[in-house]
């Protein structure tokens, strides 16, 4: 093993952007176990008496979700929300063509509200484009936003919610330039379904933010032409272009892996790009911004056709270290790309395609959950642009990168400071300088470690503490520096403050 030089350079006064905290948001779909046996699983007794998952809501408060959608995902699109709404006996069985399950519709709408409480959530709901039309999209919003005293808001009353649910984020639709998506549309109809949509839903609530489909992967045909067709078409109506991408390494190349910054970085470039193009050609004063409101690791192979079972096990990816340093690098591009994207949402929370697996009497955290809680937990302010000087590392798919991946965060007010480095190398500690420059005296208050020897390894139900984030001593700071080795195969946070 060689130890590697590197520097880092973090100045307070070099700032991105402000950081939003819909960043650090999930999503929760019909899908496999996500809902049922995840959130929400009232013959269990580790549940609240509205049927959540207590174990399950204490994880996901300990990630710090600021945002959460819902109700899909490919479901979405076939989906009638008024199948989820009123007495539950009453609520239809119903075949989900998507992925080929039985729905028991016993949790919708307004039991989804009750979890977004239980975790202080905000909720983002989509609404159908594919089986729906611009009508019931607008009557979804009427029913969760609008006061009594109209049809669809006194139904919700008669349901038992008499206050409006004031939800204030919706995506129109799912992923509908996907041949796999119930009633797929090419991007000129959907641009105008979407435009007329989305002004039906404002007009019934001036106060939310419409979230339009962009394309469902970079891979895509028609990426990024969908993307800027729909936009030139929907331009007015909507706040946000949506992302969805899933990473993975299928070639068993983990040199090229450990280096996924760099595609998420050239998804984002490329749709902010469009984003300024399509608003110079509209002529257009208003903007809109990226949700990345689909990533995670996926690829992995699990069944995901439940053969018309309820709450079948679709997408149980184990999630192993080199997974856990993707997420890291993930969430580090989020803060480095933090002046066009606002949103993004890890897909799914429990599960499904997810860092966090329940079985009747316990939970199960992959590594990848503290990549995730130690950014979402201390990610504040506004995001730094940090200068990083560390040896190359080469890789097949994207040549040569940085041995370290790193974002920092600066808050102003509390003058805290946090920063989040990723050291890829398989072999190679990296001794690391960091140069604090703004001139004030600097911290380190608090770090952690999330580290290991093989990028295979993982937590079982065995041995579910393999992997966590370990504090580490705080390093000192001596003439405006501060050393530490950063091991190989590593994540470190290091909290600090300035005064
Ligand atoms: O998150 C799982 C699925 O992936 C979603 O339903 C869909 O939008 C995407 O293809």
């Amino acid at each position: 093993m060689l130890t590697l030089k590197a520097h880092v350079f973090v100045d307070t006064n070099r700032t991105i952007a402000p950081i939003s905290p819909l960043l650090f948001g999930g999503f929760v779909e019909h899908m496999g176990r996500c809902v049922y046996e995840g959130i929400y699983d009232p013959k269990s007794p580790n549940s609240d008496t509205q049927g959540l998952r207590k174990d399950v809501l204490d994880a996901l408060r300990d990630q710090a979700y600021t945002i959460i959608r819902y109700p899909g995902g490919n479901f979405l699109s076939g989906y009638n929300w008024l199948d989820g709404v009123g007495p539950k006996e009453l609520r239809p069985r119903r075949r989900d063509l998507a992925w080929q399950s039985i729905e028991t519709n016993q949790f919708g709408t307004n039991e989804f509200m009750g979890f977004c409480k239980a975790i202080d959530t905000a909720p983002m709901l989509g609404v159908n484009m594919g089986t729906g039309d611009v009508q019931s999209a607008s009557d979804l919003v009427e029913y969760c936003n609008a006061p009594i005293g109209t049809y669809w808001s006194d139904l919700r009353a008669s349901h038992g919610f008499s206050k409006p649910h004031n939800v204030r984020y919706w995506c129109v639709g799912n992923e509908m330039d996907g041949p796999w998506q119930v009633g797929q549309l090419d991007a000129a109809a959907y641009g105008k379904k979407a435009l007329e949509a989305a002004k039906m839903m404002k007009w019934q609530d001036s106060s939310i933010k419409t979230i339009l489909c962009g394309s469902s992967n970079d891979s895509m045909a028609t990426y990024p032409e969908w993307d800027r067709t729909t936009l030139e078409i929907a331009w007015e109506q909507v706040d946000y272009l949506s992302m969805h991408y899933y990473a993975g390494n299928k070639a068993n190349d983990t040199a090229s892996y450990l280096a996924s910054a760099v595609a998420f970085e050239r998804f984002v470039d490329t749709l902010d790009g469009t984003l300024r193009y399509v608003k110079a050609k509209n002529r257009s004063t208003h903007d809109v911004y990226l949700s990345w409101d689909e990533w995670q690791v996926w690829y992995k192979g699990d069944p995901l056709q439940g053969n018309w079972a309820e709450a079948p096990h679709l997408a149980e990816e184990i999630y192993n270290l080199e997974d856990a340093l993707v997420v890291a690098q993930w969430l580090n591009v989020f803060l480095r790309k933090s002046h066009v994207l606002k949103i993004a949402c890890v897909a799914q929370i429990v599960n499904v395609i997810s860092w966090l697996h329940t079985h009747q009497n316990g939970l199960l955290k992959h590594p990848s959950y503290y990549a995730f809680k130690m950014v979402s937990n201390h990610a504040r302010g506004e995001s730094l642009d940090v200068l990083v000087k560390a040896p190359l590392l080469e890789t097949k798919q994207y040549n040569a990168v940085p041995a370290l991946d790193v974002s920092a965060s600066f808050d102003t007010e509390t003058q805290k400071g946090a920063l989040f480095i990723v050291n890829r190398s398989q072999t190679d500690s990296v001794s690391t300088e960091i140069v604090w420059q703004n001139g004030k005296s600097v911290q380190v208050d608090a770090g952690w470690q999330l580290a290991g020897n093989n990028p295979k390894e993982v937590n079982t139900w065995d041995t579910p503490n393999q992997l966590v984030a370990k504090s580490i001593s705080a390093p000192a700071v001596n003439s405006g520096g501060t050393s530490l080795i950063l091991p190989p195969l590593s994540f470190t946070t290091l909290i600090t403050h300035s005064v």
